[in-house]
């Protein structure tokens, strides 16, 4: 825990104060009329028979192999067990029950490529290629249980994985491509994998990008480290770049599955199998392997994206803007929207790539009519003007998500306007990767929706803020938010740490969730999001550890010390701001402006080495002392106050209380900042 107290809000999130007064609600539309009375239906089942509605949600949502008779074994808290006694597989579920039940025509996925290629899969595409894949993979000697780790970008062939491992019961961990060599490396390490699906590359902003060297380079032999478990690593072709190849170990996935059958019985599951592990930061160097089971996870992806988005599958282009590689791309491109035999646009470029109106123009050319992205994307738009979207016919669009970190009302207003014709309700998501589906939002048959503001948990769904002792705050009020019951795809725990699970989530409050999240309650009693209260960022939607980010700077030879905070951005919500102090030998180079841009430089490229290019800080300051306490504990808050220049507040717990005007004082001389 850091220092941040949650009723002051957090510099990236709206001032509720600022905002009450002027908050307006926009009643759902008529459109809508026809839902209502089922989605209010909803919050009073749930409200009646909560495990009973849940059950009922699985029945409906989900087809078991072997039906489930018991809802929820809360015995071995908190580690949940849902519909435990039931069999299913994932992969059935999202593709080969809609073909059965005569849907095979259906577009399942319109995938534009950034350069332009298209290409339509059915869900009749879908079922054989997923069935090839399973095939190859079982070929390649992965058995039910074995860890496959996915390293693709944005292709078919990312979900087509995904699933074929679903379908051998193998849990897949895919790791976003924007993630380092040496990010990949310890993943794979740590979920102790098989099998990398990787691909030479994909299409980035006009470019092809390299994914191939990466997976090389994760896999070869490293002084102090174990040799990698990775037998054989399947490399799917997408931009014809040459790649280094290891014979014995290296497969092309075309054609492998060139060879396979499309033919391939999917393997029954308990409810509890092990779906996939998804890495997330946390408040400490280590990323977390988020565990996801099956039954559960399922039943309340599909769930939710039918509700939350109004989804109708006959008619509805849904797209969802994320990456697989973050639990909403898992949520909501893969199982949620397939589980509901959604047809849905998979786009695998940049919104600017060639031009800065290309997601307006696919919206135009599928006319899609649910919109799920993140609010950096809108405010990005945003900047961009109104001119952009205005050019394209955006009159299909129908319910427009957010998802990922708190939205400004600016921002929303101007989504609502722009992107929505001031018609389309807004859905503000929260939820994380630990959740696995979504908790709070608004629903768009019921809901009068408040720019800015998550509202209310969904049905079924139990979620309150709480204060310090763990008591509910009044509606008005502000503190932590908090689950106070469990859910059927909530995390089963971090992969092969028990204790690390029930320590970052179950020890600040007792038998409570805690998400890590500041909130508030307005006056009606709707729940406001205020940011982080961890050591945790929020960069563009993305999760950020202050922690990982400050180990990476200090494994760099010339950082003596190094302090991470996250400062509020206009566009990307908080930006990286680093604090670092250099080892004697080099202090110095720090003191003219270009020894500066240097050492910036250099300590950047090194964090995107360590992680990635998504954590690298946009502004590293050289410093000759770090603000701490007594104990040693770095006082992020102070160092907050002056990444957002402001006055800096309450020092008097500094062990040294002068150190504040040392920093300060630097400061006032020239020091670079960077952006990319
Ligand atoms: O701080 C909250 C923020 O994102 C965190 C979860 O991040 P991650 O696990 O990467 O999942 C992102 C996609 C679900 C949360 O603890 N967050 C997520 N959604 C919202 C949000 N903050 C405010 N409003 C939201 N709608």
């Amino acid at each position: 825990m850091t220092d941040t107290n949650p009723t002051s809000g957090s510099a990236s999130s709206p001032s509720l104060e600022n905002l009450l007064h002027e908050t307006r609600s926009f009643p759902p539309s008529a459109e809508f009329a026809a839902q209502a009375n089922a989605q209010a239906d909803l919050y009073e089942k749930a409200s009646a028979d909560r495990l009973e509605f849940w059950a009922g949600q699985a029945r409906e949502l989900v087809t078991w192999k072997t039906p489930f008779t018991e809802t929820l074994d809360w015995s071995g808290a908190p580690v949940a067990r849902w519909f435990a006694d039931g069999t299913l597989n994932a992969a059935y579920n999202a593709v080969d029950r809609h073909v059965e039940a005569g849907h095979g025509d259906r577009v399942a996925i319109h995938f534009e490529g950034e350069p332009g290629d298209t290409r339509t899969v059915t869900y009749a595409d879908l079922q054989q290629e997923v069935s090839r894949a399973a095939n190859a993979l079982t070929a390649l000697g992965v058995q039910t249980g074995d860890r496959v780790v996915i390293y693709l970008p944005m292709l078919v062939e990312s979900v087509v994985a995904m699933l074929a491992c679903a379908r051998i019961g193998a849990p897949h961990s895919v790791v976003f491509g924007g993630f380092s060599a040496d990010a990949l490396r310890s993943r794979v390490a740590d979920a102790e994998a098989t099998l990398v699906i990787t691909a030479d590359g994909g299409y980035r902003r006009g470019a092809p990008s390299a994914l191939k060297p990466a997976v090389d380079e994760a896999l070869a032999p490293k002084e102090g480290a174990d040799p990698t478990t990775v037998r054989k690593v399947l490399v799917v072709r997408r931009t014809e770049q040459d790649v280094d190849w290891v014979e014995g170990r290296d497969v092309w996935w075309h054609e492998a599955l060139a060879e396979a059958s499309d033919q391939h019985e999917p393997v029954a599951v308990e409810a509890e199998h092990p779906l996939f592990i998804l890495y997330t930061s946390g408040t400490t160097g280590k990323p977390k392997g988020i565990l996801h089971t099956t039954g559960g996870y399922l039943t309340q992806a599909a769930y939710t994206h039918r509700n939350v988005f109004d989804l109708k599958p006959e008619t509805d282009v849904y797209w969802c803007t994320a990456d697989v590689g973050w639990v909403t791309g898992h949520s909501y491109v893969v199982y949620g929207p397939l589980v509901n035999g959604a047809t849905q646009v998979l786009y695998e470029g940049t919104p600017d790539t060639p031009h800065r109106g290309r997601w307006w123009e696919l919206i135009e050319k599928y006319k899609v009519s649910i919109l799920y992205t993140a609010p950096t994307a809108i405010r990005t738009c945003m900047k961009w003007g109104d001119d952009i979207p205005g050019g394209f016919d955006l009159s299909s669009l129908r319910v427009l998500g957010s998802v990922g970190e708190p939205i400004n009302p600016e921002a929303w207003m101007w989504y609502r306007r722009v992107i929505g014709g001031d018609k389309a309700p807004i859905v503000d998501t929260w939820w994380q990767t630990e959740t696995g589906a979504i908790m709070i939002s608004p629903l768009p048959g019921v809901t009068a929706t408040k720019p800015g503001s998550a509202q209310v948990a969904l049905p079924g769904i139990a979620a309150t803020v709480v204060d310090d002792e763990a008591q509910p705050v009044p509606d008005g009020g502000g503190g932590y938010l908090v689950l106070t019951e469990p859910w059927p795809s909530m995390l089963r725990g971090i992969w092969g740490d028990l204790e690390r699970y029930k320590e970052t989530y179950w020890s600040r409050f007792e038998g409570l969730y805690f998400a890590g999240d500041g909130a508030k309650k307005d006056e009606d009693g709707d729940i406001w999001l205020l940011g982080r209260v961890d050591d945790v960022m929020n960069v563009s939607g993305h999760r950020l550890s202050t922690t990982e980010i400050e180990s990476a700077l200090v494994s760099h030879e010339i950082v003596a010390e190094a302090a991470v905070v996250g400062a509020a951005d206009d566009t990307t919500g908080q930006a990286v701001v680093a604090f670092v102090i250099l080892r004697g030998s080099h202090a110095g180079r720090a003191s003219t402006p270009e020894g500066a841009a240097e050492v910036q430089k250099e300590l950047r490229d090194h964090v995107g080495k360590e992680i990635g290019p998504i954590a690298k800080p946009k502004k590293i300051l050289v410093v000759p002392e770090l603000p701490k306490t007594r104990s040693g504990k770095i006082m992020r808050r102070l160092l907050r106050d002056v990444a957002e220049d402001r006055a800096v507040g309450d020092a008097t717990t500094l062990a040294d209380s002068s150190v504040m005007d040392l920093i300060t004082a630097g400061l006032a001389a020239p020091s670079a900042s960077s952006e990319d």
